[in-house]
Parts: C-alpha cells; sequence; structure tokens
C-alpha cells in the first residue's frame, strides 16, 4: 500500500498531509527516515511517524456513541477530564472520533479506526447535514429565526443556510431543531448567541440520514452495514 494511504488508514492524517510529513522528514520506514510519498509498504514494515509507529488495522470498526455532557471528544486531554474512549470498552482498536462535540454537548458522535473515511466526512468541503436540538433563553422571534436560517456573523465567519424548526416556544426559553453542515467549533452555541440568545442544552441528534434514536446516554451501537455505505457514499 503506498505510503500515504497507509498513514491515512491509519487514521493519522489526510493523504495530503501525509504526503507533507514524509516529505518533512517526520516518517521513518524501519527506523530509516524516509522522504518517498511514493514507498510501497509491504507486510513487515515498520512504519513511525513523528515517532509513534503507526498501524493500519485490517479490521474496521464503525460506531455510534451517545455522548454524555462532561466527556471530550479527543484522545487525551491535558486537564485530566473524562475522554468519550473511556465509554468504549469493549473494543481494542483505537477509534477516533468523526468531528467534534463540545465538552457540554451530548448525543450522536460518529467513530471508527478508518481514517480514510474521518477525513472525508470532516473535510470542509463535505456537505452533511448535522441535526441539534437546543434549549435556549428567550423568544426567539421570526426575525431572529429568519437571521439564523440565512447565515449569521459568529466572528468574522457568516454561517451558511440553515434549516431552522422552533419545536417548543415557553415564557423564557424555547426548543430549536436546527440543521448546519458546517463544523465550526462550538458553531450552534455561537449562532444563538450572535442572534441574542444563550444555549442552555445542545444535544445532536443527527448526521445526515443516521439517527441518535433511542441510544442511552453513555452507550453506543455498532453502525449496520447499510449505515456504513450511506457513510462512504454521501
Ligand atoms: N455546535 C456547538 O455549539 N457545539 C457542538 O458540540 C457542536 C455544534
Amino acid at each position: 500500500m503506498r505510503l500515504n494511504k497507509y498513514i491515512a488508514k491509519a487514521g493519522i492524517a489526510s493523504r495530503r498531509k501525509a504526503d507533507e510529513l514524509t516529505i518533512n522528514g517526520n516518517v521513518k520506514i524501519n527506523g530509516i527516515v524516509s522522504k518517498e510519498p511514493g514507498y510501497d509498504v509491504v507486510e513487515g514494515d515498520v512504519v513511525e511517524v513523528n515517532g509513534n509507529v503507526v498501524k493500519v488495522s485490517n479490521k474496521f470498526v464503525y460506531i455510534l456513541l451517545n455522548k454524555p455532557k462532561g466527556y471530550i471528544t479527543s484522545v487525551n486531554d491535558e486537564k485530566g477530564r473524562p475522554i468519550v474512549m473511556d465509554l468504549v470498552t469493549d473494543i481494542d482498536e483505537r477509534l477516533y472520533s468523526i468531528g467534534r462535540l463540545d465538552y457540554n454537548t451530548s448525543g450522536m458522535l460518529l467513530m471508527t479506526n478508518d481514517g480514510d473515511l474521518a477525513y472525508k466526512l470532516t473535510h470542509p468541503k463535505h456537505h452533511i447535514y448535522k441535526t441539534y436540538r437546543a434549549k435556549v433563553t428567550g423568544y426567539l422571534s421570526n426575525e431572529k429565526i429568519n437571521k439564523l436560517r440565512k447565515g449569521v456573523d459568529i466572528g468574522g465567519f457568516i454561517t451558511s443556510k440553515a434549516n431552522v424548526k422552533v419545536i417548543k416556544q415557553a415564557e423564557h426559553s424555547a426548543i430549536v431543531e436546527i440543521q448546519i453542515y458546517e463544523g465550526k467549533n462550538r458553531q450552534v452555541r455561537k449562532m444563538f448567541s450572535a442572534v441574542g440568545n444563550k444555549v442552555i442544552e445542545l444535544q445532536r441528534i443527527a448526521i445526515g440520514d443516521l439517527k441518535l434514536g433511542h441510544l442511552k446516554e453513555g452507550h453506543y451501537r455498532k453502525l449496520t452495514q447499510k449505515e456504513i455505505e450511506y457513510l462512504k457514499n454521501c
């Protein structure tokens, strides 16, 4: 397998980034720096990136986790907070989350060791709708809803068109479903803040056609073959 494909499949970097890492001398094959992105990795080769041995699993795992609040979606946390992998107890493979949910956001998180699929789905050019259910403070006027739909400035970035549906408007708060296809850091919170409402609770309930459903918080399940095919083809 070509070196850049091998590094991407291991979930370390995109193929292009893998080429850069190789050309810059960050990759060793069998203990020797290799600057050849076209190197053909064969069985028995030991590939290191930045001093860490990387392995391509021949067994891909795809799971859907219902992330509770209070978990970090990275492989480690310098503040020692719980990480989502702590919840994935019976899978030996090292999984990476496809996109992120912030510490206080709950809901649907896809995780895999298929680096190619993870890179494809998180690439900014890849448009897959993510659906969130938000509880926000205050009243959501039609004017605000239209602003959210058309795009708002979240600090130097104008969001693209979004679908917005108010599920319930109470006296001092509202429940809203919002669909966006970008994935800027804390985007939903920033969008509501841009129209003067604060997000009190946030949950991701769908990614494209895949739904969180009734999976309990902190639990996960393997994706079906049909769901995996859907993600690969969308
Ligand atoms: N938007 C947010 O504000 N937080 C998330 O975790 C995801 C989207």
